[in-house]
């Protein structure tokens, strides 16, 4: 059993996996579900100085992803103080306690929301692409608590420029990535927009969104020194080993857990628990910041022909299909596959296309 304990900005989590801000955390009663499906802290969904007015409908699962109009939350801040922050508090894990956004609006909620939170988590969804706001926001909810207090990006900044200012402006961390938008999806029968909102826009979340939550975060962790905390798309331990490969401190699931309800976060714990374990590894932080360590200074481009581990090869033929060099053959004497060297062009792609690891660079 690897060690799954993480610390960082003085927080203790026996385990490195939250939710992140929405449905999943909307109140109390959602709060106790992750706690029992084994969640290592507790974030909140984020609220405003008013309730929001959200439109319906707003969350669709589509093959391409996950859509949501939401915004904050629907309750106003006087209910979460009287009727879910202390309720959540008593449940005993760490609690990141989610607010927005403005300067006047954290200057209104940090200080009676502290009472209830180990930190807070400053969404920035609506402060746009100019960092100065968010600096405002920062400065605001450190001058009024004493704990510490992370802040939230959205995609589609520049991730380097957000994390110095960010961190300049005195955050004791940052999580990354909020939901990436605007995008669209329709019914096809109708042709009408899936969710509600006045344009019919939507932000994509979940597995679509994996690779730039990993590249946000990657970015993150290699421009600051404070703690960064993942999230986006992560649905498995094995996508939070890789988050906390690219330097996160710890991961947030917010999809996954809506689609696929509140046992999602053991179900990541168990699976970062095995990979470790598998791969030798005592600690979460045996991985921390591996990529930036053997990551390429220069792009590579020496052709390198995949070797065929013949024992593993199903003669399956997905490899063949997106051969698009036409380099894979199967041979009729032989039950694995034959890759010509002279036509094969390094591309890479038939080893992420085999599942059954038949397939590698030497
Ligand atoms: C329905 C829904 C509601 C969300 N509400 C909030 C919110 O209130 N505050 C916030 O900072 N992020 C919110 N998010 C963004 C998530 O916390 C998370 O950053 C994003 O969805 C990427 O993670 P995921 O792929 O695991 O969902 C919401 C996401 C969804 C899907």
């Amino acid at each position: 059993m690897a060690n799954l304990k993480v610390e960082f900005s003085g927080l203790k989590l026996e385990n490195p996996v939250m939710p992140a801000a929405g449905p999943p955390v909307k109140d109390f009663t959602a709060a106790k579900r992750a706690k029992a499906g084994g969640a290592g802290a507790l974030v909140t969904k984020t609220i405003s100085t008013t309730a929001a007015k959200v439109p319906r409908p707003n969350m669709a699962r589509t093959e391409s992803g996950f859509l949501n109009t939401e915004l904050w939350a629907e309750q106003t801040p006087e209910h979460w103080l009287q009727e879910e922050y202390p309720k959540i508090k008593e449940l005993g894990l760490p609690v990141i306690a989610g607010i927005g956004y403005t300067k006047d609006q954290i200057r209104k909620l940090a200080r009676k929301v502290e009472k209830y939170a180990d930190a807070l988590e400053l969404s920035t969804h609506y402060l746009g692409d100019d960092s100065t706001p968010m600096e405002e926001s920062i400065k605001a909810a450190k001058e009024e608590v004493d704990i510490p207090v992370y802040v939230k990006l959205s995609p589609g900044i520049d991730i380097p420029q957000f994390s110095k200012a960010a961190e300049k402006a005195g955050a004791d961390g940052i999580v990354l990535i909020n939901s990436f938008g605007p995008t669209l999806d329709i019914d096809p029968e109708t042709g009408k927009p899936l969710m509600g909102s006045e344009d019919g826009f939507g932000w994509l979340s979940g597995e679509a969104i994996f690779p730039l939550a990993l590249r946000a975060v990657y970015q993150a962790a290699n421009s600051v020194d404070i703690p960064v905390i993942g999230v986006g798309g992560i649905d498995s331990g094995l996508k939070a080993a890789k988050m906390f490969m690219v330097g996160a401190s710890a991961v947030q699931v917010c999809t996954e857990a809506i689609v696929n309800g509140p046992r999602v976060y053991g179900k990541i714990v168990n699976e970062l628990n095995k990979f470790l374990d598998e791969h030798g590894y005592e600690s979460v932080n045996d991985i921390k910041g591996l990529t930036a360590k053997v990551v390429s200074e220069e792009a590579e481009y020496e052709t390198v022909v995949p070797t065929v581990i013949e024992k593993n090869c199903t003669t399956c033929g997905l490899c063949i299909t997106s051969c698009v060099y036409d380099a894979i053959t199967l041979d009729d004497s032989k039950d694995y596959i034959v890759i010509d060297s002279e036509k094969c062009a390094g591309c890479g792609l038939c080893i992420t296309r085999c599942n059954f690891g038949a397939l590698k660079l030497e």
